[in-house]
């Protein structure tokens, strides 16, 4: 194995265009906080990168659909993705943006010495293009039939029915998802990496080269490059993004996969002034975490950027995970079927650790795992509080009462069989934890030191020291270990749990430096004779009725989800969204009168509005009316109305309005009258 000098950490930069949930903990962040948190525990030089993908056709279509701009959806999202992921503990050294200008700059150089270089195809070619809404579609954009198994609503890149990866060309009846208009060809000039190019290179670096890597990944790799790698277009048609480098060009950005990854270097660079040291020399060891959706992007088109322009160190190892279900289904973002950080951490303010625990627990780092708030509570309940919280507890309460308080002696002459178990155990559980993290298998080196501490109980329970208040000796020896597996354990579970780390450094009255790897293992950690604080709980229990909570909040999720599709549906087939409820009182405040339109006439100069009298029994009213393009004066004159009476009066081209007619829309646009299906009695109330 190589000696690395120094270690990058990257973890696949959110989208700023919704908050981040627990399947980017489990899959992303979290495995790559646990590696930075070891490495740096370890005394290594490490560099934990990570910031917001800024660019991309969603975050526009968001903007467009909530008018707002771009940028207001990335400032909202940065913010509340950045802010998440601190309380949960992701201890990134920087968390950047891809909107900075540093990143602009970085990644359009990066384009233009590959352009430069001669290393991009210039293709014209012909794209769906929605005349309407004036913007060229991504293929996720448009939808159509499916060719090969006929489901109408088919995306351009992919038919979700039946599994088939389509292009936009070959959908039956495309359309466009923004306009619902017929989409047209246009032509377009693109830039396009030539990956055949990279094909044998790559084939070597991964296929021959990192064997090691995880199967997921090394599979997905293989079978990319076993099919063949085809030219891929590194630029698109938009004004949001990063804009493309060439004199003359306008109106076309990079490609969001081609500059986010550069994102990784340009928040290098923002963090340090050494960032080419880590970028650039060889015994760098880069290491990226993800999902599996970003496999192919960091291990062969990214890959493929970095050797085109040359001068890069490359991944050692791309540890991507698998996806992260709730409660058996499926994530999904636009059901809403999804556990927000943003909301843990408010709902569960201070029990960072038990979800980090239970998602490392449930980490799906070799297949799809599931999540569940029972599993939460009961991995809380039953392993945090009932093991680790536990043990800990145990020992601090033991040592008041029995040793004053203070770290008790260790009589070397009466060691035995047990002691010397558990100190071997504490070792080897050092050299386990190693090999399981620098492996990237977290859940096992989790559960490594949950045995440890499950260990420990089982000597306390062994050694019932509470029950020889006539041996001191055993007492002392029996607490003096537990106390210094304490430290160890404080150790050990650091990277995964810091917040239990630093709360068991405060029981024990240590600094965070005892924390350092290089600790672990050793039994001369606690002092002797030296006072502890009295014992406080590392952990608290779930009640039901948090769970329940939690569950219904899903559920409820998922409804409102369903709401909001109905409304957006209503919009966009031109009805109006039901306005917010009202109570009978506000309704009772609109007085309704059936009246019949007696006179009528043009209101001179505008189109629009006809003067109408109209009859209510009682009284005759003046009524401005913007019906003209619908109707005749003589038309109306004779038709009974329904009138709003009581609204305050509005002079409308100098003429007072004393009322409002209603009125509705029939299948043409035309404004039909809202008035008794039979001749009813001028003047009565409508209720
Ligand atoms: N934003 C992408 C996603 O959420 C990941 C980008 S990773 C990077 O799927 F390498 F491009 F930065
Ligand atoms: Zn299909």
């Amino acid at each position: 194995m190589k000696d690395y000098k120094r270690h990058l950490v990257t973890a696949a930069l959110p989208y700023a265009n919704g908050p981040v949930h627990i399947g980017h903990l489990a899959g992303n962040f979290l495995p790559a906080d646990i590696y930075a948190r070891y490495l740096r525990a370890k005394g290594e030089d490490v560099k934990f990168i990570c910031g917001t993908d800024e660019h991309g056709v969603p975050i526009t279509i968001r903007a467009m659909k909530e008018g707002v701009t771009p940028q207001d959806i990335v400032d909202k999202y940065h913010k509340i993705i950045d802010d998440s992921l601190k309380t949960m503990g992701i201890s990134f050294d920087i968390f950047s943006r891809t909107s900075n200008q540093i990143h602009h700059e970085t990644s359009q150089a990066f384009f233009k010495t590959l352009y430069d270089k001669g290393l991009f195809e210039e293709k014209e070619s012909e794209q769906y293009f929605d005349e309407e809404k004036q913007t060229f579609l991504a293929d996720r954009y448009i939808t159509g039939t499916c060719p090969k198994c006929s489901n109408e609503n088919a995306y351009g890149d992919q038919c979700e029915k039946c599994g088939s990866t389509l292009s936009p060309d070959e959908l039956i009846n495309p359309k466009s998802t923004l306009s619902d208009s017929i989409p047209i060809k246009k032509k377009t000039t693109h830039w396009y990496l030539p990956l055949q190019n990279y094909e044998t290179w790559l084939k070597q670096w991964i296929v021959e080269d990192h064997k090691e890597w995880k199967n997921n990944v090394y599979g997905q790799c293989k079978s990319w490059l076993d099919n063949g790698l085809q030219p891929r277009a590194m630029t698109r048609d938009s004004n949001w993004g990063v804009k493309v480098p060439i004199e003359g060009v306008a109106g076309k950005v990079l490609y969001v996969w081609f500059d986010a990854p550069i994102g990784y270097i340009s928040a290098t660079k923002e963090l340090t002034n050494q960032w080419a040291d880590y970028w650039c020399k060889d015994d760098t060891k880069l290491v990226h975490f993800l999902g599996k959706d970003n496999i192919v992007f960091h291990c062969i088109i990214f890959p493929a950027m970095l050797k085109a322009h040359g001068g890069f160190v490359l991944p050692d190892n791309v540890p991507a995970n698998e996806f992260l279900n709730i409660e058996g289904e499926k994530v999904s973002t636009s059901r809403n079927w999804a556990v927000w950080v943003d909301e843990y951490v408010k709902d569960f303010p201070d029990m960072q650790d038990a979800m980090r625990y239970t998602l490392i627990a449930n980490a799906p780092e070799t297949k799809d795992n599931d999540f569940t708030w029972k599993d939460f509570q009961d991995r809380n309940n039953s392993e945090l509080v009932a093991i680790l919280g536990n043990f800990v507890n145990r020992a601090f309460v033991l040592m008041h009462k029995l040793c004053n308080g203070r770290v008790p002696a260790f009589h070397l002459e009466a060691k035995d069989e047990k002691d010397d178990a558990l100190f071997e155990k504490i070792v080897n559980t050092k050299k386990q934890l190693e090999q399981s993290i620098e492996q990237y298998r977290y859940r096992e080196a989790l559960f490594t030191v949950i045995d440890l501490a499950r260990e420990g109980n089982k000597y306390l329970q062994d050694k019932e020291p509470w029950k020889h208040t006539d041996n001191q000796v055993l007492i002392d020896n029996s607490l003096h270990l537990c106390l210094q597996l304490c430290a160890n354990l404080a150790i050990y579970i650091n990277p995964f749990l810091p917040f239990t780390a630093k709360k068991m450094c405060k029981l024990m009255k240590v600094v965070d430096k005892m924390l350092e790897w290089k600790n672990g293992g050793s039994l001369e950690l606690l002092k002797v004779n030296y006072p502890l604080n009295p014992p406080e709980l590392l952990f608290r229990k779930v009640e039901d009725d948090e769970i329940a909570f939690q569950k219904a909040k899903l559920e409820n999720n998922k409804i409102q989800q369903v709401i909001e599709v109905a409304k957006t549906e209503m919009i966009e087939s031109q009805i109006s969204p039901l306005k917010n409820e009202i109570v009978f009182d506000d309704f009772e405040k609109i007085d309704l009168r059936v009246g019949k339109i007696i006179e009528a006439m043009k209101v001179p100069k505008a189109d629009k509005l006809l003067q109408l009298t109209v009859d209510l029994g009682f009284e005759k009213r003046t009524v401005v009316s913007g019906i003209a393009a619908h109707y005749s004066p003589e038309e109306v004159i004779g038709k009974q109305v329904t009138l709003v009476a009581n609204l305050a009066p509005r002079k409308m081209r100098g003429i007072e309005s004393n009322g409002m007619i209603l009125m509705a829309e029939n299948a043409e646009g035309k404004l039909i009258f809202v008035n008794p299906s039979e001749e009813a009695v001028n003047g009565c109330s409508v209720k």
